[in-house]
């Protein structure tokens, strides 16, 4: 495993079961601060439930998640929502609000989660579409008025709003076309290099984009992470899981 100078994420022997299936076998593996990790594995693997467990969503049977010094065990649900704020979330398919336009999207985080007034909060809600490539002309179109791409954008400038120090992406290309993907792609860098010491951690099935934009790849088979390494390292990699993947 990687020797890191700094975690943003520590997990100590996490396990989680559901019934008589164990979903998690003893996770016990640190991710760094700063850097871009990429989580990959096959449908089923447990990628998700390792996400939803990070944001303190699902609780472990046993073991511990350490984020930004914090146990989240010894947070009330309360503190564990506000410590949420920590993290910006990108879905898959953006999740906007349907009914809101571009500008209401992002500026609801900062009516929901700050005392910022309404000038103040239109200069962010300009600033971070703006950052993140979305037009003054676009700023009150619909979700449904824009392009893939955009709203893909809208819903990185949303998660970007709370300037939160950990960016998690769950699936962000799947299903995109070529050109969108490497447009994410490009964004999901962009933004790392940025917000300086932003921690960045996708979860993909995209194994190529991943090779090109990750500092660090961890591979999760069947609730264990199998192989974590480098990207340098992890393309050598003799692990016949990974492999696999590799060649797929
Ligand atoms: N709440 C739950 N109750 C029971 N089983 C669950 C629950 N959540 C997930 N699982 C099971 O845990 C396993 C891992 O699911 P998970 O969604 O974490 O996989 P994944 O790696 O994200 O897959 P995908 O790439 O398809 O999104 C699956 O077998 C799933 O059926
Ligand atoms: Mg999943």
């Amino acid at each position: 495993m990687i020797d890191h100078i700094e975690d943003a994420i520590q997990i100590n022997n996490l396990t989680k079961t559901f019934g008589p299936h164990t979903i998690l076998n003893e996770l016990d593996f640190n991710i760094a601060k700063g850097k871009i990790t990429t989580i990959l594995g096959f449908s089923g693997a447990g990628k998700s439930t390792l996400l939803k467990h990070i944001l303190g969503l699902l609780h472990p049977t046993s073991g511990q998640i350490v984020v930004l010094g914090k146990d989240l065990a010894t947070l009330t649900p309360m503190q564990l929502r506000e410590f949420r704020r920590n993290f910006g979330m990108l879905f898959q398919y953006a999740a906007l609000f349907d009914s809101r336009t571009a500008h209401g999207n992002v500026s609801f985080p900062l009516h929901e989660f700050t005392n910022l007034d309404e000038k103040q909060i239109d200069e962010r809600v300009s600033e971070l579409l703006l950052s993140v490539g979305i037009n003054e002309e676009a700023f009150h179109r619909l979700p449904s008025e824009l392009s893939g791409g955009m709203r893909k954008r809208v819903g990185l400038a949303r998660a970007l709003a709370l300037s939160p120090q950990i960016m998690l992406y769950d699936e962000p290309t799947t299903g995109l076309d070529p050109i969108t993907t490497k447009m994410v792609n490009d964004l999901i860098v962009e933004t790392h290099e940025k917000n300086r010491g932003m921690t960045s951690i996708i979860i993909s099935h995209d194994i190529k984009a991943t090779l090109e934009i990750s500092d660090f790849i961890a591979f999760l088979d069947r609730g264990s992470i199998v192989e974590y390494l480098p990207v340098s390292e992890f393309k050598k990699s003799t692990n016949p899981i990974v492999q696999e993947f590799l060649n797929l």
